[in-house]
């Protein structure tokens, strides 16, 4: 008899990810690069001004917080936070970085299930966060019917769609990251996962191939986005830019390379 292998949800991979003493900076070019977390900051300050300006008061949720290094712009732009996380030890570095404060909540997610529940919300914002969710259109869509008239949807630090991009934004895309990796020591480890990919096998018990699930495979699809937004809301916009680890290859990209990000941001629900 052949015994079939028992699979870790989605949940535990994450959680091997993200876990305990992880740091969020160091592959986020979205923390470690002033003009990237700008980027993400002045979109969280429009976002929540708005909607405060109109309404007097901003319910979000923001989903997938990590260590909660935006929620803290979320709160002294006048919004009620409720944050949800899939990686036990991360919710519980939030748990500690919010205790005592009247603004914030935090909800340990491991299924995910969070952002199926119904309940209104002025605003959703998901950084860095799109890329994890292997459904992530039909949870934009269910997250969209949450937001109240008025409210807005919010998504940054996804990679562009790679069928729709040339040559050269996939090639800098990769070198850059190959440059940076290098950096990184533990080669074997990134020459099996870079094998793995080229190949198209997927191991579905390693959180690299797992956790990062749209990076690995074909990018985020920024039209089927907006398609799904642009009926629901006013305003919808898109920004592409270039992120990528390096500080040296961020600057350079930043005047020469083709975008391989985006963030989109959706204003005025119907
Ligand atoms: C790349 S990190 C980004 C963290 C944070 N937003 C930031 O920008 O620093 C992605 C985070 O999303 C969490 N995550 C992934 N899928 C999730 C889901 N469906 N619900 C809640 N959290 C999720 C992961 O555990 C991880 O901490």
């Amino acid at each position: 008899m052949t015994e079939t292998p028992i699979r870790p949800s989605i949940g535990e991979l994450q959680e091997r990810a993200h876990g305990e003493g992880h740091d969020y900076a160091k592959g986020s070019p979205h923390i470690r690069h002033h003009s990237v977390r700008e980027r993400v900051i002045s979109a969280v300050h429009t976002l929540v001004g708005e909607i405060v300006d109109r309404g007097g008061q901003c319910r979000l949720l923001e989903v997938g917080a990590g260590h909660g290094t935006f929620t803290d712009h979320m709160v002294a732009a006048g919004a009620r936070v409720e944050v949800t996380e899939m990686s036990g030890p991360s919710a519980a570095v939030l748990r500690h970085r919010f205790r005592g404060s009247p603004h914030v909540t935090v909800t340990h997610d491991p299924e995910g299930s969070e952002i199926f529940r119904s309940g209104p919300v002025d605003a959703v914002v998901c950084i860095s966060v799109l890329h994890h969710i292997p459904d992530y259109l039909s949870a934009v869509n269910h997250l969209v019917g949450r937001i109240a008239p008025g409210g807005a949807f919010l998504s940054m630090q996804d990679p562009l769609w790679y069928p729709r991009r040339s040559g050269l934004s996939m090639n800098a895309d990769r070198g850059a990251y190959l440059l940076w990796r290098l950096g990184q020591g533990q080669w074997g480890r990134g020459l099996a996962t870079r094998v793995r990919r080229l190949r198209g096998r997927y191991d579905e018990s390693n959180e690299a191939d797992m956790s990062e699930y749209h990076v690995v495979r074909q990018g985020v699809d920024e039209v089927a986005l907006q398609k799904i937004l642009a009926p629901a809301f006013q305003e919808v916009r898109l920004q592409r830019y270039w992120s990528t680890q390096s500080g040296v290859l961020q600057s350079l990209g930043e005047r020469f390379g083709p975008p391989n990000t985006f963030g989109l941001l959706a204003r005025n629900r119907r």
